[in-house]
């Protein structure tokens, strides 16, 4: 509403998306590099009518809610927030873009990284960043409905750490329902979905063999294989 205010007042203009600044494609939406802020990402709607069309709206009304409740302070394991945008595809929302430290590059997404290299998840490295995650998610008190591997970005830190962010899933459709939900039972539900999705390590092997074929993403220009090839290249040089 204000965004179409101050569009009308031509104090604020279209940001004009490409595909050059394709990130990745979701089930529902499309997620681009902003223009003029490499640190941040823009999410559209894929579509206009049908499935999934509104959701990056009713995501930004849902972050705005959540940011009043919490004074404006910033969540830890869940990708930040940065506000209403319009785009020559419509109404986008803003996000922290999860950036790889060592190069500047998007992060990966963790169903992805568990493709590639399965081993990962045995490693001490890995095993920290989760137990970090669920403790910080814990912490942040906001029930979380999707926590499934392509919700989750494995950050690369330049001390070779990795840092789990939860960037799509957050809040709950029967979120009313919930609010009712005495806190300490919210955080036993927590735990729940954690267990049905990703922790012991072990099920996010299970999670990515049999449940692959539901799995709806792809990679666009600045998050594909062939720059990670590129790069691998560069090290066996
Ligand atoms: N904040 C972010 N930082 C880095 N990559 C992101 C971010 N948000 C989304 N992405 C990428 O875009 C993909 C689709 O975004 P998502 O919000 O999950 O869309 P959908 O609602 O369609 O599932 C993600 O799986 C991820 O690869
Ligand atoms: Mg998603």
């Amino acid at each position: 509403m204000l965004n179409t205010l101050l569009l009308n007042e031509g104090i604020c203009s279209v940001i004009t998306l490409n595909e050059e600044l394709l990130i990745a494609s979701g089930g529902v939406r499309r997620v681009y590099r902003h223009p003029e802020n490499p640190k941040i990402c823009i999410k559209v709607d894929a579509r206009k009518d049908g499935r999934g069309a509104g959701a990056t709206l009713a995501e930004a009304c849902l972050f705005e809610q959540l940011m009043e409740r919490r004074n404006q302070m910033d969540f830890v394991a869940i990708s930040n927030y940065r506000g209403r945008v319009e785009t020559n595809f419509g109404f986008g929302a803003m996000f922290d873009l999860i950036i790889d430290e060592i190069n500047g590059r998007p992060s990966q997404i963790l169903m992805k990284m568990l493709e590639n290299e399965p081993q990962l998840v045995e490693t001490d490295r890995f095993k920290t960043a989760l137990k970090r995650f669920r403790r910080d998610l814990v912490q942040e008190a906001v029930l979380c409905r999707d926590l499934r591997p392509w919700n989750i970005c494995v950050q690369k830190l330049e001390d070779g750490g990795l840092r789990l962010i939860l960037i799509d899933g957050v809040g709950h459709a029967r979120k009313k329902w919930f609010e009712r939900i005495k806190p300490f039972v919210q955080v036993k539900m927590h735990y729940y979905f954690f267990s049905k999705y990703i922790f012991p390590e072990k099920r996010l092997c299970e999670f990515y063999t049999k449940r692959r074929s539901r799995y709806s993403w792809k990679p666009g220009p600045l998050l594909s294989e062939r720059l990670d090839q590129h790069d691998k290249a560069d090290i066996n040089l």
